[in-house]
């Protein structure tokens, strides 16, 4: 971390990068504040999120975005599980096969991800933490416990 870095962090607010290099970028992967965070830049807008996917920790960088269900999602590459990007909602979609004619419609799981705020602040962007109380299922691929397994895979 640069001398810059820390001058313009904060406790509320983290250094991601300059602003146009984020937009270059679209994905930029950081370890800001003991958790792995992944900010995304898509059609003019920036969204972040905790980077390793709620259901089995595959990072979330090189997922596709597309719109589902009237919502941008990111999908995970590792199993195609579907997160919304601004509020970090696991959704998939099924049918009832106990149904004369299923129809697959969208149903959701809840918030699954957790999703942090992209704050922009004289050309520069920072992640603020999400203050969300509780346990959120990615919450478990940032702790010490699942980094240690990892590293003995
Ligand atoms: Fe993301 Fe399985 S790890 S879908």
């Amino acid at each position: 971390m640069s001398a810059e870095e820390n001058i313009e962090e904060s406790p509320e607010r983290y250094f991601i990068g300059k602003k146009e290099d984020v937009i270059q970028a679209k994905r930029v992967s950081k370890f800001v504040n003991g958790r792995d965070i992944l900010v995304i830049y898509h059609e003019g807008k920036f969204y972040a999120m905790d980077a390793h996917c709620y259901h089995a920790g595959g990072l979330l960088e090189n997922g596709d975005i597309e719109e589902l269900n009237n919502k941008l999602c990111i999908v995970c590459p590792s199993h195609k599980y579907k997160i919304t990007l601004a509020e970090g909602e696991g959704i998939y979609k099924a049918s009832n096969p106990k149904e004369k004619n299923p129809i697959p419609k969208w149903f959701s799981k809840g918030i699954k991800q957790r999703v942090h705020t992209v704050l922009e602040v004289g050309g520069d962007i920072f992640v603020k933490m999400s203050e969300v109380r509780g346990w959120i299922e990615s919450d478990y691929y940032q702790t010490e416990k699942y980094r240690q397994e990892k590293a003995m895979c």
